[in-house]
């Protein structure tokens, strides 16, 4: 048996080392019980004390929590804050010459920006964005590639109290158009295009095509930074250039002072239907929320740390521990504008040597390409400067955590698996590195002060190691506070009458062990999460079923060793059913035709054409059924409702 088996074979934790044991900012375990002991004995004044201790507040708040029209939960509601003064204007006194951002191109140049430089660049387009007349509340798309101007437009847009919605810049135009138009977004910060891996992306043309399809007047001014030198048309009197947005602006720029509810901004992410959410996050809450759990789950220390989470802005991850967390901390961080591969797999491990990281933070699916491209490829590069790796967005499988442990951490840097969504704005259940042991593959345990449970279906409590439903029992202020225009979606997806209408549903499924620990086992709706990202089948389906060829369609997942899940799309054809050659050739039509309607990302890796879908004689689609065949599992389900079982042979084989 190999070590890793055995300790697989084991289910063996990981303690603490000695340097967390003694350094870190919550060291032991009986420190954790405390902090934990403190929020169940006095839940709200758990959460005062912390906001008090680490918010640079305008004004003070008097009240804690407002439940009054639950599930619309208030918190700190009558305190006055900015976040982006939060993030960068505390520090100045101390850190000013402190580099805030090591950014590192695609090509491989490096710039940096001090506190003092990030600060005036952010009160320059500030500025910028008021001489455009963009004012507190309206609504700012963000539509760039990663590098600094994205973090410099979504703090100068906290600083002016303007709600950014970031769009990732691998969604088509299709996709951004909807956003533009639920948001009633006025404005659009672009770029002429994106640099990954030696590639340009067209930006700026798919924000003109956008705009088309929004209808013209849609949108009043689009800033486009210039990146990557690509041709880009030009519509006088809407569109402008980022450099002469900043022309001649003060570099200074008062915070406005907001509410501490004001939100802050609103991210889109999948659900279960076929139009994706707006998840609107609250201004202290979440800064709340990203501070804590930068503090206690990447046991931040701005003296001294270089933080890489590697994450794109375009979502969660790369809102709370790029674009937020670690500016709030006062920390040095590394940005990266490529791709893992390009020019080689060693790119992240040479940057890890070059910029000294000492907190590297990225996906399982980032890991388990990188361990395929190389399993010793890390062993070439001095990763010495690390102390602390971690892992989000899918749960990671144990090989994948054991090779990261020892060939990247050398068995030296514990492994914070953090489970958390877009909805919670921050860090859930996750160890803090100085108190609690890891598993592989388990997140371990919650936050202090986050009571999640497992329940059935309603809402009665399940003893050890039973799954279910994974909630979160009582409102806490990093939480998402609606869905943008659509209170009533809110309530019903994430507060359901059968829980009790104030109790958290996650949308997971998990098992807790003996010990408390936490496993998540996957969703419990149809979103599907494909190397991390999250996607909907009814997004997929609607976009299938939109083009002219397509009579039906479906979509499940399947297991993938690097993606985690891979999308496979069961098709009917208005026409015959294609066979051979065909096929493939309908399948690529198919596949681009996703990538226009939705992004690259959300493109099926199989295709499954039949003269009918495995349906009840009710008409449901047998989805369970989907699976099975998708894997190519043997169907142990029960066929005899079927009504059609003939079409299980023909959706057996891949296009
Ligand atoms: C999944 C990403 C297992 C989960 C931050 C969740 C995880 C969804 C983990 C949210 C983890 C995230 N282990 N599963 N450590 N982290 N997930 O909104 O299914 O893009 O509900 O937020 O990703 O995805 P989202």
């Amino acid at each position: 048996m190999s070590y890793i088996e055995s300790v697989l074979h084991e289910n063996r934790s990981f303690p603490p080392n000695d340097e967390f044991q003694e350094r870190a900012n919550v060291s032991g375990l009986d420190a954790y019980h405390a902090l934990c002991a403190r929020a169940e004995a006095d839940y709200e004044q758990h959460w005062a004390a912390l906001a008090r201790e680490n918010i640079a507040w305008h004004q003070p708040f008097t009240r804690i929590l407002d439940e009054s029209n639950a599930p619309f939960y208030r918190w700190f509601d009558d305190g006055v804050l900015n976040v982006s003064y939060n993030c960068i204007d505390r520090h100045l006194p101390t850190r000013a010459a402190q580099t805030a951002l090591i950014f590192e191109a695609d090509d491989g140049a490096v710039t940096r920006l001090t506190y003092q430089q990030l600060h005036d660049e952010v009160c320059a387009f500030a500025n910028g964005l008021k001489a455009l007349k963009v004012r507190r509340g309206d609504r700012v798309i963000i539509y760039m590639p990663m590098g600094p101007q994205a973090i410099v437009a979504m703090q100068a847009c906290a600083r002016i109290g303007a709600i950014h919605s970031v769009v990732f810049g691998g969604f088509s135009a299709k996709s951004l158009c909807e956003r533009i138009i639920d948001a009633q977004a006025r404005i659009v910060v672009t770029a002429d295009g994106g640099l990954r891996g030696g590639k340009t992306i067209p930006l700026k043309a798919a924000v003109d095509e956008a705009i088309a399809l929004a209808g013209t007047d849609a949108i009043d001014r689009v800033i486009v930074y210039q990146r990557a030198n690509a041709p880009v048309a030009w519509q006088e009197g809407r569109d402008i250039w980022w450099h002469d947005c900043v022309h001649g602006m003060s570099t200074s720029c008062e915070p406005e002072w907001m509410n501490a509810e004001d939100p802050l901004f609103i991210l889109y992410t999948s659900g279960s239907t076929g139009t994706p959410k707006g998840v609107q996050h609250s201004s202290a809450g979440y800064l709340l929320g990203a501070m804590l759990s930068m503090h206690w789950v990447f046991d931040a220390k701005a003296d001294t740390d270089v933080f890489w989470c590697t994450a794109d802005v375009g979502w969660i991850t790369g809102h709370t521990y790029v674009a937020y967390g670690p500016l709030a901390m006062g920390m040095t961080q590394v940005i990266f504008e490529g791709i893992p591969t390009y020019p080689d797999a060693g790119r992240f491990w040479r940057m890890i040597q070059n910029h000294r990281v000492t907190t590297f933070y990225t996906a399982p699916t980032a890991i388990r390409s990188l361990m395929k491209a190389g399993v010793d490829l890390p062993t070439q590069y001095d990763l010495s400067s690390l102390r602390l790796l971690g892992t989000v967005g899918e749960p990671i499988n144990p090989q994948a955590w054991m090779w990261f442990y020892q060939t990247v951490g050398h068995a030296r840097c514990p492994i914070v698996d953090t489970w958390w969504q877009t909805e919670t704005g921050a860090h859930m259940i996750a160890p803090l590195p100085g108190a609690i042991a890891t598993k592989p593959g388990s997140c371990t345990r919650p936050l202090p002060g986050i009571l999640t449970d497992i329940v059935d279906e309603l809402g009665t409590a399940l003893t050890s190691d039973q799954g279910g439903y994974l909630v979160i029992k009582r409102p806490f202020p990093s939480l998402l506070r609606t869905l943008w225009n659509d209170p009533e979606r809110f309530k019903r997806v994430y507060f359901p009458a059968q829980l009790g209408g104030t109790t958290y549903l996650t949308g997971d499924s998990a098992h807790r062990d003996e010990e408390g620990y936490y496993w998540i086992m996957g969703r419990i709706d149809d979103v599907l999460n494909v190397s991390g990202h999250r996607l909907g089948t009814m997004e997929i389906e609607s976009a299938l079923a939109a083009h002219p060829l397509v009579a039906e369609a479906a979509v499940v997942g399947k297991p993938h060793d690097i993606k985690g899940e891979a999308i496979v799309a069961f098709v009917v054809l208005k026409g015959a059913c294609p066979e051979g050659e065909s096929a493939g050739e309908v399948a690529a039509v198919l596949r681009a035709w996703i990538a226009q309607q939705i992004g690259a990302i959300a493109k099926p890796d199989d295709f499954r054409f039949g003269d009918n879908l495995p349906k009840t004689r009710s008409g449901k689609i047998m989805r369970r059924l989907l699976r099975s065949l998708a894997c190519g599992a043997a169907i142990e389900q029960d066929i005899s409702t079927l009504e059609n079982p003939a079409v299980l042979a023909q959706l057996k084989s891949t296009a």
